[in-house]
């Protein structure tokens, strides 16, 4: 990865230190290895191919911290917050652009397809996500269209890819696709989950982003689902002012405005816990890795098969 990050412009060098040495858990690039170990391939292509997917998750990263206002990421300022939208945003394009040139390289043509493929599904995510912010009435079938697209296409890409290093059949194939799917879902509901109920120095991102920029997912879907009129017309008061200061970022309002009252999101975290939308995004989350553990059943037992498993339980486990 760090071969990849040369330049004459000295900020592609800056930008990307910083964020490769600020680690991250790397999940997919393991995901990717196992696979294609699973597979029955070891060889040097799964390195190139695990390097590209992890370089194209930082350039979403990158990305997604200027569109969500993020300052916090890895338990450092974002490379947004240090040197600005317009520079993350070129480097995050650098990125995709690198990504893609050592899939080229690599010169498999289905991983290719596979690759151009997620970018696509993950920018149309963040954009449905988007098309339905700060909106209190947004339905689990919509929640699940964005997170299927913004995260788990990329954790089934990356166990796809594995699989075609191994030369499997298709229905091996399609059965690693899965796992990778079940487990970007469990992921993406863990990180939800995170968002309302984790430590900011232990999950190394702002606590409360989801809501305040106006993300309404499950937990808070599900406690709108199960709550009274009156309750539900609370939360989108929240929402509306969320909205309000939102904008602001965006377009200062004139120095005589009145200003905006600070956002109260007491109610919101209140009804969260008294519908239990934590414990029931965990428990969602805990029958998507049931569902991945069970599309890789077919697979003989393996070390690498193990470690899958483990990877699997670990997305649910984690606390960062
Ligand atoms: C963050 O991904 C984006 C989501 C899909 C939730 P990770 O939680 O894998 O981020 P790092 O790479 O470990 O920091
Ligand atoms: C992650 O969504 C999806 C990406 C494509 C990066 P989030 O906005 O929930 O991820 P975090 O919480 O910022 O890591
Ligand atoms: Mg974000
Ligand atoms: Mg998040």
């Amino acid at each position: 990865m760090h071969d990849q990050l040369g330049s004459e412009a000295e900020l592609v060098a800056a930008l990307g230190d910083h964020i490769l040495s600020s680690g991250g858990k790397r999940i997919r690039p393991t995901l990717l290895m196992l696979s294609a170990d699973l597979c029955g391939y070891t060889g040097p292509r799964r390195v190139q191919v695990a390097a590209a997917v992890e370089l194209l998750h930082s350039a979403t990263l990158l990305h997604d911290d200027v569109v969500d206002f993020a300052s916090l990421r890895r338990g450092r300022p974002s490379a947004n917050a240090l040197w600005g939208n317009r520079r993350s945003v070129l480097a995050g394009d650098f990125l995709y652009a690198r990504a893609s040139s050592m899939i080229v390289e690599d010169g498999d043509l289905e991983i290719l397809w596979i690759f151009s493929n997620t970018i696509r599904l993950m920018a149309e995510g963040e954009l449905l996500q988007l098309q339905c912010s700060f909106d209190p009435t947004i339905t689990e079938s919509h929640y699940y269209k964005v997170i299927d697209r913004k995260s788990a296409t990329l954790l089934s890409a990356a166990t796809e890819a594995g699989a075609i290093l191994g030369g499997v059949t298709r229905a091996e194939r399609r059965q690693l696709k899965e796992f990778g799917r079940e487990l970007g879902l469990a992921f993406q509901l863990r990180d939800d989950a995170l968002d309302y109920e984790a430590d900011d120095a232990e999950l190394g991102k702002a606590r409360y982003t989801d809501v305040r920029e106006g993300k309404v997912t499950l937990p808070l879907l599900l406690a709108l689902k199960r709550c009274t009129a009156a309750e539900r017309e609370q939360v989108a008061a929240v929402l509306k002012l969320a909205a309000r200061q939102s904008e602001l970022r965006l377009e200062p309002r004139p120095a005589e405005a009145e200003p905006l009252p600070p956002l109260d999101l007491d109610p919101v975290l209140e009804l969260i816990s008294r519908y239990r939308g934590i414990e029931d995004t965990i428990r969602r989350a805990d029958e998507h890795v049931a569902q991945a553990e069970a599309s890789i059943a077919a697979f003989a037992d393996s070390p690498a098969k193990e470690a899958l498993l483990g990877a699997a339980r670990f997305t649910v486990a984690r606390a960062s």
